[in-house]
């Protein structure tokens, strides 16, 4: 059955060996680097202090472990695949060479939902820290070209907002676009700063909470208890149900790291250091938001923290100095920037593998003479980006990202158990521990987050596939070049 043919391993060994397209220019620590800098962001700076407050309680901290527990089993599997085939695509490359083109093509269409309107939706949420910060100096955007037109209220549905669309996101994201034409060099340096400020300036809230809570006791007991709130009676709403609805809300903020592997290609020693990136990000990232959430929930009282900026709350809350508050803020928006970038840099390059396949027209696998950079996917996807973030509200965007992420790394943990089976001869310089069980534990965490979504994210995720398979029926399945070359797996 055509549908199920794979794309041979060791054509996308020779790929890699004789492709020069690309700059091989990143190191094991930009590849860290890239990673945090997609992952902290918005998630931490503004989801967490609404799902403590509506959900947890204290005990974030439990579901930033439990979701960041899910990520590292997928992070791992995640890493196997990327030492075993270090190629740009990420997770549509690895379905393509294990479980086939169909599968393949439904992964990377839900990458797009990862990446594309990540981007999209880190922009909505930076165009409201620009505007907070704007105001402190008395600057005023007029109000048609402040947020999107339309807004979606819960139980009610979407209502005008009287905005025209939203201007800063716009702008911050066509002005990274630029960016990544012009480098992916550049752009990792950029980054690169970005990701110092916004892990120093979280370092320091971390270190003034701690010293805040030790000097006063009182409060931190106060605030920390009871640290699982009990449950009012419904479903999510504290006790365990809640700190699962935590988890799925705050996957938000551990969505990125796996954005490492659509660069394989631009690194310098990938089957070493793509395990190294995924991990090593991963890691760092769930340290930090396990220590900023626990000192949030000491400094202020969980009720009191569904607040766009709970971070900037919960200083106000304990006397923190003005400085570190204005450097919180500025240290929002760089995040929120260089997640905005990472996303903008991770889609072009599944775009680029899937047009260099066939799949999608041969126009997305171009290449910049000069720059070296997929130049028409990245110009494509900041466009498309950024019409997403003028006109779209955030929660819409933000819980479909989430459920289209969380189906990937699903799809993913269940590769590596099909692969082992099916491929045990492939050399694989990083290995998943204790196969199948970490596969299935991080398959079943992410199942778990997914069922905690609401409903109508489900019915829009199930009318995003529907429209991906038209497109694959209608195009790429014709135009596959596994089709053109006649070479039906599963003889890989
Ligand atoms: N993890 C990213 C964020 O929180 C998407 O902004």
């Amino acid at each position: 059955m055509d549908l199920f043919r794979t794309k041979p391993i060791a054509d996308l060994q020779v790929e890699v060996a004789t492709s020069h397209e690309l700059r091989k220019t990143l190191s094991p620590v930009n590849l860290v680097s890239l990673g945090i800098g997609a992952v902290i962001g918005a998630g931490i700076f503004v989801l967490t202090g609404n799902a403590a407050a509506l959900y947890a309680g204290p005990a974030i901290v439990i579901s930033f472990v439990i979701s960041g527990l899910g990520c590292l089993f997928a992070g791992l599997c995640y890493a196997e695949y990327a030492s075993m085939i270090p190629i740009s695509g990420s997770a549509y490359t690895y379905a393509y060479a294990t479980m086939g083109e169909f599968i393949a093509w439904v992964i990377g269409w839900d990458l797009i939902l990862e990446y594309l309107f990540a981007a999209s939706t880190v922009a909505v949420g930076w165009s409201g820290h620009a505007r907070d910060f704007l105001a402190e100096f008395g600057l005023r955007l007029p109000v048609s070209l402040q947020q999107a037109p339309i807004q979606y209220v819960a139980g009610t549905g979407f209502q005008p907002t009287g905005s025209l669309f939203d201007l800063p996101a716009v702008v911050i994201v066509l002005l990274l676009s630029v960016l990544l034409v012009i480098g992916i060099k550049e752009s990792a340096t950029f980054n690169n700063a970005m990701v110092l400020l916004k892990v120093s300036v979280l370092l320091a809230v971390i270190g003034f909470g701690a010293w805040f809570l030790f000097s006063h006791p009182a409060v931190a007991a106060h605030n920390w208890t009871p640290f699982i709130p009990p449950n009012t009676g419904r479903f999510g709403e504290f006790g365990w149900s809640g700190i699962f609805k935590g988890a799925a809300v705050i996957f938000f903020a551990y969505i990125g790291f796996d954005a490492v592997s659509t660069t394989a290609q631009e690194a310098r020693n990938p089957q070493r250091d793509m395990p190294i990136g995924i991990l090593g990000s991963l890691v760092i990232c769930t340290l930090i938001f396990v220590g900023v959430s626990l000192v949030l929930c000491g400094m202020a009282n969980y009720t009191e923290l569904n607040d766009p900026a709970p971070v900037v709350y919960a200083l106000q809350r304990s006397g923190a100095p003005a400085a570190l508050r204005f450097c919180v803020e500025v240290a929002a928006l760089a995040g929120l920037s260089s997640v905005i970038l990472v996303m903008l840099m991770g889609q072009p390059r599944i775009f680029f593998s899937m047009a260099k396949d066939g799949l999608l027209p041969p126009v997305f696998a171009k290449v910049h003479p000069r720059f070296h950079t997929p130049h028409i996917t990245t110009i494509v996807t900041g466009l498309v980006a950024a019409v997403a973030a003028g006109l779209l509200p955030l929660n819409i965007l933000g819980q479909l990202v989430s459920i289209g992420t969380l189906f990937a790394f699903v799809l993913v943990c269940i590769g590596i158990i099909v692969l082992r089976r099916t491929r045990p001869d492939i050399a694989r310089p990083f290995r998943t521990p204790f196969v199948p069980l970490v596969p299935i534990l991080g398959a079943g965490i992410c199942l778990l987050q997914m069922v905690s979504l609401p409903g109508d994210t489900w019915l829009r995720l199930v009318v995003w596939m529907a429209i991906g398979l038209v497109i694959y029926f209608g195009f790429g399945r014709r135009n596959s070049h596994l089709n053109r070359d006649r070479r039906v797996g599963p003889g890989l």
